[in-house]
């Protein structure tokens, strides 16, 4: 069959590979929807309205309120990033100012673009010898809410990519005062709702609109994700509009019909299930507990750089010998593992319910034998690819709509980006539209290059021109 993308895909599910990266259902280990395509249907005759849910799509809709703790849930079949989207939309016209962390994904960052909002960036700190981004704390975001009193909301990411949590109910209760939305980014969190083991979810402290994807940690397919929203500050008719320009106008029932699964599934074997995926991740956190060249992120770092918990369900592990990018394809070419992500600093294998002991079992004894093989690797320089926090020089909006121009990388200290350089994964761009380049982003990209970070955003793939304004 001449059919490139088809054929990998089934050459890739007949490997034997174990995926440590997402969807959450492990290539259909947690999921049985064999039937999916004679359910494939559309807007027929009682079968409800995504965007006029007064039927069974509404009412599939309140019972997932109801188990994830919401008031409202709403579903999504563009990823978190259209719930990002449209959330961020619902708050922000054309001017609008806008507290961001900047560590938010790109979602936000198109989010900037479409509404014309006006970022005001709150970074969080580095963790220390980890080289991440840490959290931010309900004192950092008073401090930028005093400077911009007429801000309308506050937007944060946790937990992060690698499981960092910010002290979400303390950052609410700022913002109740000051009457702003506390709008989360939890892609990366809903599996944390459905047990103890994991921090508390950011509906449960009290934000206001938080977005997950339960493709990334939880049984359901791509593209799968939930907006929800607690309490009465949130403009219900103009997210719901805002929803609509979001999303596809023909939402696949597949995806809505999963969703649904997925929530039945957790309310109720889903709950046994998930005593023995935290039993899992405890075995598997003391089965290297010995390892000495590799280290593994854990809640040892709770409680500094305003980390206010850690989420176990995330194994970060980071070498201070080799590039990870390397452990990546050890792993995936003598251990048959395939990660989330490897990067020169660290590299992640992102679990879920629906992992087996025996991916676990495989990932422990690869991660000990890599770990024997680094004995004898001296210690390298201290990488570290973490940014400062950006010089906004026009909105994102106007940077976006622009002239622009082309410029070797090497000129373009002092001028403004017109475009995004994005590390992917995890997402979170080191430049946006409208910000000015700088020495250190220049440094950065040339270290990017040189250790074969995967870059998107830029027109010129090869990294050695940068589009700016003109
Ligand atoms: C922190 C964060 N937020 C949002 C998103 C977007 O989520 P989705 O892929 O469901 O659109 C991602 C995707 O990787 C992410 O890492």
């Amino acid at each position: 069959m001449n059919a490139p993308l088809f054929n990998k895909l089934n050459m890739y599910k007949d490997s034997g590979i174990y995926p440590f990266h997402m969807p959450g259902h492990k290539m259909g280990r947690g999921i049985d929807m064999k039937d999916a395509f004679a359910m494939d249907i559309t807007e027929i005759d009682g079968f409800d309205n995504l965007h006029h849910a007064e039927g069974i799509i509404e009412d599939a809709q309140k019972m997932c309120a109801k188990t994830f703790g919401a008031d409202k849930s709403f579903f999504l079949v563009n990823g978190s990033s259209c719930g990002i989207i449209a959330a961020i939309m619902s708050v922000c016209g054309d001017g609008d100012k806008l507290i961001v962390a900047r560590n938010c994904h790109k979602s936000v960052m198109d989010a900037l673009v479409l509404s014309g909002a006006q970022p005001r960036y709150v970074m969080p700190e580095v963790v220390d010898d980890f080289n991440i981004f840490g959290a931010v704390s309900a004192e950092n975001i008073e401090n930028v809410c005093n400077a911009n009193p007429e801000a309308k909301a506050v937007i944060i990411v946790s937990p992060t990519f690698e499981g960092i949590v910010s002290d979400i109910a303390s950052i609410a209760e700022v913002l109740k005062k000051k009457n702003m939305l506390l709008i989360v980014d939890a892609a990366h969190g809903p599996h944390m709702r459905f047990n103890n083991f994991f921090p508390k979810t950011a509906i449960e402290c009290g934000a206001d609109i938080v977005i997950e994807s339960l493709h990334k940690t939880l049984p359901c397919p791509t593209q799968t994700s939930v907006l929800h929203t607690s309490g009465n500050k949130v403009n219900m008719e103009r997210l719901k509009k805002c929803l609509a320009m979001a999303q596809s106008s023909s939402p696949s029932y597949i995806f809505m019909a999963a969703i649904d699964k997925c929530r039945d599934y957790l309310d109720n074997e889903g709950k046994a299930d998930f005593e023995s995926y935290v039993n899992r991740i405890k075995n598997f956190r003391e089965g290297v507990k010995e390892i000495k060249n590799l280290r593994l992120l854990d809640r040892s770092i709770v409680g500094r750089n305003n980390i206010y918990d850690y989420d176990l369900g995330k194994l970060v592990i980071f070498s201070d010998s080799i590039n990870c990018i390397e452990i990546g394809d050890v792993l995936r070419k003598k251990y048959k593992i395939e990660l989330e992500m490897s990067c020169p600093t660290h590299c992640l294998a992102l679990t879920s319910v629906s992992d087996t002991e025996e991916g676990f079992e495989r990932l422990k004894n690869a991660i000990i034998e890599i770990d024997k093989n680094l004995d004898m690797m001296e210690k390298r320089e201290n990488v570290s690819f973490v940014f400062p926090k950006p010089k906004v020089k026009v909105s994102p909006r106007i940077a976006f709509n622009a002239q622009k121009m082309d410029v070797d990388l090497k000129d373009s200290v002092g001028k403004i980006s017109a475009e995004y350089v994005i590390p992917y994964p995890p997402g979170i761009p080191l430049v946006s539209p409208g910000e000015e380049i700088t020495n250190k982003i220049v440094s950065i990209i040339n270290k990017y290059i040189e250790s074969n970070v995967n870059i998107i955003g830029m027109k010129n793939s090869s990294l050695e021109k940068i589009l700016v304004l003109m």
